[in-house]
């Protein structure tokens, strides 16, 4: 730790590693699920930074610890905050809000509450370990109101917010009841960045028609509370993954191997289809399933010569939309398997688990075709994964229009998974894909993935912060402040 704080600090609602205390009492650190973890772990890795979240687990006062060059500060929640900030306005109001109301978002008054009393929380934590003039990186929707109040705490602070999953349009945003008050909560911050330009657009518009902000270009002025000028942009990073050391991973000897056990594992069938998500109602797994299916009644494929695995690692499970997805997913499973399942053949291979990198990474090696067909994505960096393991440019990607991937992945077989008839035909297109075509796609979706990858993602967001960072420093020095009769109002 240097003298007084750090000078980079990540904020995101996890830590890294995610706490597990069994019935015994044994405590184990896993790493955390998701992509917000995928795509920070490299970048804050041996960069002397501190990372402030939550263990993943209710009621733990954790001290801080080092963490492979990184400076972990737990913040703490109890059962009743897990069940209301996290797994309540978190993943049951913003979540199914920002990602197309797929499923109804519950407006909870006392939800709301928690939000903003944890969100202090944070901001707190995180101006504690903050040098002074240093930066600070806060993460998604969890974390909304953490930059204005940080910047309340610590004026002195270049605060960055980065959104990992999408914005929604004015019209979904509309129904929240506190929108206002995120708004506020995120113009606190001097750069916020979106995946997909289409994202900053809808956030630049909700400012534009809830504010008297004009927020029409990138970069626009607000009025502070005591007068002064401040800058903010508010654009697209899009978001990836260490496309280089995956690609390493999925050369080694040990990991070619084991791609070659799981094929044997499935029974060498001339095709391997592979799903990989967080068992997530916006991932589109039924209709991936659904789809799967109707190919084998079709007789377009036979258990024999086609196999489906899913990876499905669990996931909010105290969550009911969650609940309700997983009965749901099991339930036409097992009709499938029921139905088409041979001895010796299993139509899908369900597995409700989570694996670590190196056993992923086999199974992109051992999959002929990958399917991501969410019904609204923020990126999805599974996607990535797959591309950066295919160094031998063979496999197909199958990726639903609705993520943010689709803006760069072009060389996918792009697919809307809400047209079943469409996906059917791109599941075989991608299955009976002649090696020419395979190649010359996979050449460019790795042109893109390679060089593209999580540290330019970075830098561009971390550049984009000291150039507004300076802007403002410059403001303050020289006392600027906005005329009485301009058009900015107030933020809190
Ligand atoms: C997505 C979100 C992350 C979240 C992750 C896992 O990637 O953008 O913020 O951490 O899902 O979800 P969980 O609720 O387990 O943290």
């Amino acid at each position: 730790m240097s003298k007084t704080g750090f000078d980079l600090v990540v904020v995101s609602n996890r830590l890294p590693v995610d706490l597990c205390v069994d019935g015994a009492g044994e405590v184990t650190w896993t790493r955390s699920p998701g992509g917000l973890v995928t795509a920070l772990d490299p970048v804050v890795k041996n960069a002397q930074a501190a990372w402030v979240g939550w263990s993943g687990a209710p009621d733990q006062t954790i001290e801080p610890f080092d963490a492979a060059g990184t400076f972990l500060a737990p913040v703490e929640l109890s059962a009743a905050e897990v069940a209301q900030y996290y797994e309540g306005f978190s993943n049951d109001t913003l979540w199914p809000l920002y990602h197309d109301v797929i499923a109804p978002p519950a407006y909870h008054r006392a939800w709301w509450d928690t939000y903003r009393r944890v969100n202090a929380r944070f901001a707190h934590a995180a101006a504690k370990q903050a040098a002074e003039g240093a930066t600070v990186w806060v993460h998604d929707y969890q974390l909304q109101l953490v930059p204005a109040l940080l910047r309340q705490l610590r004026p002195d602070l270049r605060i960055g917010f980065f959104n990992h999953i999408p914005f929604p349009p004015f019209e979904l945003f509309q129904q929240l009841p506190w929108r206002r008050q995120i708004l506020d909560g995120l113009l606190g911050a001097d750069v916020i960045g979106f995946q997909r330009r289409t994202d900053a657009a809808n956030f630049r518009r909700a400012v534009q028609l809830l504010t008297a902000i004009n927020a029409r270009s990138e970069r626009f002025t607000i009025k502070t509370d005591d007068g002064e000028r401040r800058t903010v942009a508010a654009k697209a990073f899009p978001i990836s993954i260490d496309s280089a050391a995956f690609n390493e991973l999925a050369r080694t000897p040990e990991v070619q191997q084991r791609a070659k056990e799981i094929r044997k594992e499935l029974g060498n069938p001339d095709v391997v289809m592979l799903g990989v998500d967080r068992l997530d109602y916006t991932k589109g797994i039924r209709h991936r399933i659904k789809v799967y299916g109707e190919l084998l009644h079709d007789e377009r494929i036979s258990v024999a010569d086609c196999t489906l695995v899913q990876v499905a690692s669990p996931s909010r499970e105290n969550v009911e939309a969650y609940q309700d997805l997983r009965e749901q997913v099991e339930i036409l499973v097992g009709r499938i398997n029921g139905e088409y399942g041979e001895l010796g053949h299993t139509a899908i291979h369900y597995l409700h688990h989570s694996y670590p990198q190196d056993e992923m990474a086999a199974l992109y090696l051992a999959a002929d075709v990958m399917l991501v067909t969410s019904l609204r994505d923020g990126m999805n960096l599974v996607a990535k994964e797959y591309v950066a393991a295919r160094h031998d440019l063979s496999g197909a990607l199958v990726l639903s229009e609705l993520t943010g991937a689709a803006d760069e992945l072009s060389g996918a077989i792009m697919v809307n998974p809400h047209d079943i008839d469409g996906m059917k035909d791109a599941f075989m297109h991608a299955a009976h894909m002649p090696a020419a075509e395979s190649r010359r796609r996979m050449r460019r979706l790795r042109r893109k993935v390679m060089h593209n990858d999580v540290s330019k993602w970075a830098h561009a967001f971390l550049d984009m912060l000291v150039v507004v960072g300076d802007e403002n420093d410059a403001h303050r020095n020289r006392g600027e402040s906005l005329s009485p009769v301009a058009e900015v109002e107030n933020i809190a």
